[in-house]
């Protein structure tokens, strides 16, 4: 598959767990209990599927590519942007975690903590997905040459290989359709 064609479809994925996210967040918000073993699943998606399997690859592969051969500005402007929303996407889920042991600890009002970093989250990843679909990745196919292009799509391979090899995507995406048999 194609290097953007591959990260699009993780996006795919992605979004359907962020859906997932935003309705346990409504479901709490109406009165729902906070299910922390759902949460432990979400976590571990967020951090080892959408941040470990797919930021990985656009920050070791694609946006480094882009980050050599596109120069100074794409460096300095979007690149830059999409790795510190990669960075603030991790802290809202360290922030969630935190929230929820306090919660577990008997605090109720970081009820209002979980919910809002769930949301930032969600909102936040939305957000930086489309501007990577509908802008970085078609700017990036358009204006990379072939040769890095190949290369990128021949390490994006090995590195999907690999993960396929410890049953990386097919634990996530069983993660996520029983996570949305459950919710939505
Ligand atoms: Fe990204
Ligand atoms: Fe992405």
């Amino acid at each position: 598959m194609k290097t953007v064609d591959l990260l699009v479809e993780e996006h795919k994925n992605i979004k359907r767990m962020l859906k997932v996210g935003r309705q346990i967040a409504i479901d709490i918000m109406n009165g729902a209990n906070i299910d922390y073993d759902d949460f432990a699943l979400i976590i571990d998606f967020i951090r080892n599927y959408a941040d470990d399997h797919h930021h990985n690859k656009e920050e070791e592969v694609f946006f480094k590519k882009m980050k050599e051969e596109l120069g100074e500005p794409m460096v300095s402007g979007p690149i830059l942007a999409m790795f510190s929303e990669h960075d603030l996407g991790r802290l809202f889920v360290r922030n969630l975690e935190e929230a929820l042991e306090e919660v577990k600890a008997g605090n109720n009002d970081a009820k209002v903590d979980v919910i809002a970093n769930l949301i930032a989250y969600t909102d936040l990843l939305n957000r930086h997905i489309d501007k990577e679909d509908n802008t970085i990745y078609p700017y990036g196919e358009n204006n990379l040459s072939k040769e890095s292009l190949a290369e990128a799509e021949e390490k994006m391979q090995r590195l999907e290989q690999d993960a396929e090899s410890k049953g990386v995507q097919k634990k996530y995406i069983d993660i996520l359709v029983s996570l949305e048999k459950k919710y939505l």
